[in-house]
């Protein structure tokens, strides 16, 4: 019965943090979301002093498993030795991703850049000693990936936030204003520092749910980026003042109803790194969850966490390579593309040129032979086989000939076909796409 209650509590919680409420207007956002909807892949990195231990980000002195002292000492072994940030940039974009999004500063207050603010840095309180920003950044630019920037609006690390461990906090923001006015005043600075020193080309908010939109300024902070950078995308965890939808590692089932929307979730199951988790997901899992994330009209934030010197763990290395093969394979069928079929005519995920007069198939799991297609009331131009020069024919059963409804398609893929981990079916159309989505029958 615990278990249960704790289930559905943790449920509620993915609930209330992907389905922020977006106060923008999607009309007046939709031109600077045009290279968030074409992207369709972006890499998160949590980068910070728990790879030092492996431990869990910030939350394991939070949630008590820690005490803070000890969390904090990890500062003193963040060498960030073996950072290469052209390395990371290469292999980000050897993955297929088009954006990238690193933590600035986790929950646990610690700034990935030499902040002006009295707080903790790794310029200042570790041994890696140099911003860790700037050359990342620099090497995206060289790529063309959009730079994303990770900001933990909670900050329970610094004396003025009233957060602290999950069973105490410092103060109540009712009982003392000014306290909190403090606060303000500091991590709107250290946002600003950020905007001014790198120009990210998106913002990735966390932990709105310790406070009110009006207790964050949310509106204030909303216009102070955009008054530098008026094409900056702001993620929506901003109280309902960001840009677009995040479900966090729950895979949504029905399409998510805001416009733009991005799953993040974790290569293995965590976040950061975390030596004692080998749960890695497999590449066809990973290809098989993007691809049913740009079915329905979402991206995907895939999440590595580096240890301490900068080393990305193999594993990880691993799925970023296998995935870069299949996404540069496939790639006509994934980038500016339009979420595919709605359900019901095909199993399987699919996408739609812009013009909607190509469909792309992604057969699942490693389903060669038949597979079937209903309701495409279009003719079928043409079948390839993406990435091959394979031409396919399609057979059409079931079309009665005084009845409008169209008939079954059926298309059989030989196995000399079959990608290693999907194969992806290219359907060219005499004109847009048009679907039966009736009950069969006589209409
Ligand atoms: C959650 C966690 C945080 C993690 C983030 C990534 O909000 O608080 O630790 O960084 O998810 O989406």
């Amino acid at each position: 019965m615990k278990k249960l209650y704790l289930f559905l509590l943790c449920l509620c919680f993915a609930g209330i943090q992907g389905k922020a409420q977006q106060k923008t207007n999607p009309d007046s956002i939709k031109q600077k979301m045009q290279w968030f909807a074409d992207a369709k892949l972006g890499i998160f990195i949590h980068w910070g002093i728990y790879a030092v231990n492996g431990i869990d980000e910030s939350w394991s002195f939070h949630n008590k498993k820690i005490s803070y002292a000890d969390y904090m000492k990890q500062m003193d072994g963040f060498t960030a030795r073996n950072y290469d940030p052209q390395q990371w940039a290469d292999l980000i974009n050897e993955s297929g991703a088009k954006y990238a999004v690193i933590t600035t500063k986790h929950h646990d207050g610690v700034a990935l850049w030499p902040t002006k603010q009295k707080h903790f840095n790794v310029v200042k309180n570790t041994p890696a000693k140099r911003d860790l920003l700037k050359p990342f950044y620099e090497a995206l630019d060289k790529h063309g990936i959009k730079k994303g920037a990770y900001f933990s609006l909670i900050d329970w690390s610094y004396p003025d936030y009233p957060g602290f461990l999950k069973d105490s906090s410092r103060y109540k923001v009712a009982d003392n204003p000014q306290r909190w006015q403090r606060f303000q005043r500091f991590y709107q600075a250290q946002i600003n520092e950020v905007n001014t020193a790198y120009k990210p080309d998106l913002w990735w908010f966390d932990g709105d749910w310790e406070h009110s939109a009006a207790e964050w300024q949310c509106v204030k902070v909303r216009t102070d980026i955009l008054s530098l950078k008026p094409q900056a995308i702001l993620n929506g965890r901003l109280q309902g003042y960001g840009d677009y939808d995040t479900p966090e590692q729950n895979f949504p089932v029905s399409r998510p109803k805001f416009h733009w929307w991005e799953l993040c979730m974790t290569t293995n199951n965590n976040w950061g790194y975390h030596p004692d988790d080998t749960n890695y997901k497999t590449p066809f899992e990973v290809i098989s969850i993007f691809t049913d994330a740009i079915s329905n009209g979402g991206n995907l934030l895939l999440d590595i966490g580096p240890d301490k010197d900068g080393n990305i763990p193999t594993e990880q290395v691993h799925i970023l390579k296998e995935l870069g093969k299949w996404t540069k394979k496939h790639q006509e069928a994934i980038y500016g593309t339009l979420a595919g079929l709605p359900q019901g005519h095909f199993y399987g995920a699919s996408t739609l040129s812009k013009d909607s007069t190509t469909v792309y198939l992604f057969l699942p799991g490693q389903t060669t032979g038949n597979i079937m297609v209903k309701g495409l009331d279009n003719k079928i131009k043409d079948i390839q086989v993406v990435g091959t020069q394979e031409h396919l024919s399609p057979k059409i059963v079931g079309k009665v000939s005084w009845s409008p409804i169209p008939g079954i398609v059926f298309i059989n893929v030989p196995d000399a076909q079959k990608d290693q981990y999907m194969t992806v079916l290219k359907l060219s159309l005499n004109e847009p796409l048009k679907l039966y989505r009736g009950q069969g029958g006589l209409n």
